[in-house]
């Protein structure tokens, strides 16, 4: 990880008889100078080019790409990689864990996003009748290279996004990352002090300090990582993929530590907090009264993590701790309605 780390690609990739690269169209027209061309590696090259974003991750765009794995005749020994943002990693490792049962994976993540949270782990997937990531499977890349060239001159808005992710880790114990955004003022600065750097370095180590113990998700060390992600899936499928990731899992932090204080189990000055911290960066709550309350609670009812008809969800009850709940369908429902009486404005006219 660090600066023009993207120059290690090529001799990656130089090992293997077939490469198959996975480029978001975005990344490759921004980008011209900084990627490898990899015309002149020794195997040879399939280049598949994408228009990224949510809607990439269908099973249509899936079965487009084993196509032309199929038609190529790329053998089980070749190497896939993929540069661009999370949807084009998700979508690659799929293709990656399933195309012959598994070709390596190399990961080049390209928005802050995908580079502090979704490049490592192991998790990739495709959505499906309207519910995100319904069908993947769980598949490490044999390498990443992160270079932070790719973000330093990025939007606002893209880091915002990636800051999402990062206040989650903040909230699950990541306590350095917590204080660098309490001493930060703004997006722009943060980007221009290189705080950047290290704040993904520390929220990867968590990350794999989870995933380590816990691969497939089963035992619960892993189920950290999941907080606010319950709400923001619902969010995210309730506005037809519209808001992006990092921004539904923040409002969906909020949703989540609104009902564990409801619940009696978490501290209320959690939610002061991260409210304080999205203002000072700027990061908007979604207004969940304006995807309708039935449509969000019925993504709810669809999601992983339910068990036994129940939700489950883990939320910090304090700075050091997170708890387990499991709560009812109807009663995540009421506290959602009593969420958005409590903290969203009601449009009203006077006649
Ligand atoms: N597998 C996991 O563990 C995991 C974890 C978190 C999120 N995710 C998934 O990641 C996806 C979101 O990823 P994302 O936020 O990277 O979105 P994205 O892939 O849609 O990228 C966002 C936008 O940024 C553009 N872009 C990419 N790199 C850029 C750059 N360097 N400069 C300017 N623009 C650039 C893209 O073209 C796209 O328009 C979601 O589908 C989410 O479910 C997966």
């Amino acid at each position: 990880m660090g600066e023009k780390t993207i120059s290690h690609m090529v001799d990656e990739v130089d090992r293997y008889s077939h490469v198959v690269l996975m480029i978001s169209k975005t990344v490759d027209e921004l980008f011209p100078e900084t990627i490898p061309k990899l015309g002149s590696i020794r195997g040879e090259l399939t280049r598949i080019t994408l228009n990224d974003g949510e809607s990439l991750k269908s099973i249509r765009n899936y079965q487009k790409i084993m196509r032309v794995l199929i038609e190529r005749g790329i053998p089980r020994d070749s190497l896939l990689a993929y540069v661009g943002g999370g949807t084009v990693g998700d979508l690659a490792g799929f293709v990656a864990s399933t195309y012959k049962r598994g070709v390596d994976l190399m990961a080049v993540p390209t928005t802050l996003l995908s580079q502090v949270d979704s490049c490592l782990g192991g998790k990739n997937g495709i959505n499906f009748s309207g519910v995100k990531n319904a069908i993947g499977t769980f598949y490490n890349p044999r390498s990443i290279i992160i270079d932070v060239d790719f973000i330093k001159n990025s939007s606002p808005d893209m880091i915002r996004d990636g800051l999402g992710e990062i206040m989650k880790y903040s909230m699950i114990g990541e306590h350095t990352v917590f204080n660098l955004l309490q001493n930060g003022t703004d997006v722009e600065t943060l980007q221009k002090e290189d705080s950047l750097s290290r704040i993904i370095t520390l929220c990867l180590k968590l990350k794999a300090d989870k995933v380590s113990k816990d691969f497939r998700d089963r035992n619960g060390e892993r189920r950290d990582l999941n907080f606010g992600h319950t709400i923001a899936h619902a969010i995210e499928s309730s506005s037809k993929n519209t808001v992006h990731h990092g921004i539904a899992v923040a409002t969906g932090m909020l949703v989540e530590l609104y009902i564990g204080e409801t619940m009696g189990v978490t501290d209320k000055s959690l939610r002061s907090f991260l409210s304080a911290m999205m203002a000072r960066y700027s990061v908007p709550k979604i207004q969940l009264r304006s995807l309708g309350l039935d449509t969000i609670v019925s993504f709810i009812r669809n999601d992983k993590k339910s068990m036994d008809g129940k939700i489950a969800m883990r939320i910090p009850s304090d700075t050091e701790t997170m708890v387990d709940v499991a709560i009812d369908p109807e009663a995540i429902r009421s506290h959602i309605r009593s969420y958005m009486d409590s903290n969203e404005s009601v449009a009203r006219s006077t006649l």
